[in-house]
């Protein structure tokens, strides 16, 4: 369902700006850590960029077909360095979705009366905080020359939610049953 106000539209654009940038940074910088020899946290990336296609796909489904221009306000990093630093830009990525970006467009999606934006905005801003923490403890590890401990990665389909061990009944953020959870190892 097309969103009724400009503003809303606006972040919405913006938000699925952000969020496809994020994809296809991840994808890379999965690569770059898997020949670095971190396989395990090259595999976190690759689990964190589908859960950010997920969160694309939300607004893109949310913002109708309309052509025209519109800004991007991505608050994160063009380009590619080392793992342990990539892992900062992933990080401070996420820390502005959950501190500045997600906040604003989900409060204007309450105020605007935008049910589906806020559906939108609400799962990624959640999710968000589960990828900022797992970005944190790999960087930990990158730091020290380490790879993560852990294998295996389950995104949920429908909100993004990111967990490294096995998942629970249902989605803490959206309420799915652990069968829409994609398991990445
Ligand atoms: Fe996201
Ligand atoms: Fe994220
Ligand atoms: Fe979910």
């Amino acid at each position: 369902m097309a969103v009724k106000n400009d503003m809303t539209l606006e972040f919405l654009h913006s938000a699925y700006g952000g969020e496809s940038m994020a994809h296809m940074r991840y994808l890379w910088w999965g690569d770059v850590a898997r020949k670095e020899g971190f396989p395990k946290i090259a595999n976190l990336f690759k689990a964190v960029a589908y859960a950010e296609q997920v969160h694309a796909t939300n607004h893109f489904r949310e913002m109708g077909a309309v052509v025209k221009d519109s800004a991007v306000f991505a608050g994160a990093v063009f380009g590619t360095a080392k793992t342990a630093e990539n892992l900062q830009g992933a990080l401070d990525g996420e820390l502005h979705e959950i501190h500045q970006m997600y906040p604003v467009y989900l409060n204007a999606a309450q105020f605007q009366g935008e049910k589906g934006a806020e559906r939108s905005c609400h799962f990624a801003l959640e999710a968000e905080k589960t990828h900022a923490t797992l970005f944190k403890g790999a960087q930990d590890a990158a730091k020290e020359g380490k790879d993560v401990e852990y294998s295996d990665v389950f995104v949920c389909e429908i909100c993004g939610h990111t967990v490294n061990d096995k998942t629970e009944d249902f989605c803490p953020i959206c309420g799915a049953k652990k069968e829409k959870y994609h398991k990445f190892s």
